[in-house]
């Protein structure tokens, strides 16, 4: 199959991260979001969390007003969270899970056990004109329970992926990344567009851009800390250059 075009989304939940770190406002995620627009990002992510513990509801809303790319807001399925969605009209909607002890996003939604949670959500957004998508682990199980909640698209998550790279677990790390090469080929099959990310770095970034289905990567953590030592613009572009060249190889 030809491979389509793969866009780049910057999360800059982490910019806000260091700012609340110190209250005030700065670093502005709002200027990191421009900036990282200005180095070949496609789109903005941000995640409003119910414990507020980085993005704000008024960065949320400034990151809306101000930037010309679509905004993909990233919420746990609760009402609170629908109806701030449903007033800022970002561009997309990603439903993840959410626990209040976690450092981040664990794992994917469970979709199969939270269908009937998830479904009033996945129908009440896309009638406000947003497009939505769920966060899932990659797994036959998953995508069938996301078409079946009709939403039109998936992210898969490559946390575990990532994770056993990083630990130097190589044979978890090679059944991970197959794990995401199966789920990426049966969601397409089954007419969801696919998106992947949680931990990608330059490299995890250039393989799973090989995958072909593939079409949004979300990434947030690896960038933000890159910018520490290159400045937010090298790392973006350097983030793209490596899509750019995991796509080429793609089947
Ligand atoms: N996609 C989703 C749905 C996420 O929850 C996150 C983390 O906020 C990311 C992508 C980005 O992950 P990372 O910050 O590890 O690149």
């Amino acid at each position: 199959m030809t491979a389509k075009p793969l866009r780049l989304g910057v999360n800059v939940d982490h910019v806000a991260t260091l700012r609340n770190a110190r209250g005030g406002a700065r670093p502005d995620p709002l200027r990191a979001a421009l900036q990282a627009i200005e180095a070949g990002a496609d789109g903005i992510t941000a995640h409003l969390r119910e414990d507020r513990r980085h993005i704000t509801d008024a960065d949320m809303a400034r990151l809306k007003a101000g930037i010309d790319r679509p905004l993909n807001f990233e919420m746990a399925a609760t009402g609170q969270m629908l109806d701030i969605a449903l007033a800022t009209r970002p561009h997309a909607a990603c439903l993840v899970p959410e626990k209040r002890t976690e450092r981040t996003t664990e794992g994917g939604l469970d979709v199969v056990g939270a269908h009937d949670h998830l479904l009033p959500y996945v129908d009440q957004l896309t009638r406000g004109g947003i497009r939505v998508s769920l966060f899932i682990e990659p797994s036959r199980e998953a995508i069938d329970a996301a078409v079946s909640i009709k939403s039109p698209v998936v992210e898969l998550h490559t946390g575990a992926w990532c994770h056993a790279v990083e630990t130097g677990d190589f044979v978890r790390a090679e059944r991970e990344f197959a794990r995401v090469a199966a789920a990426a080929a049966y969601g397409a099959d089954r007419g969801l567009e696919i998106h992947a990310g949680h931990g990608l770095d330059y490299d995890s970034a250039r393989r799973v851009a090989a995958l072909p289905q593939i079409v949004e990567l979300n990434i947030g953590h690896f960038l933000i800390g890159e910018a520490v030592f290159v400045g937010l613009d090298e790392a973006i572009r350097k983030m793209r250059g490596a899509m750019d060249a995991g796509r080429a190889s793609a089947p």
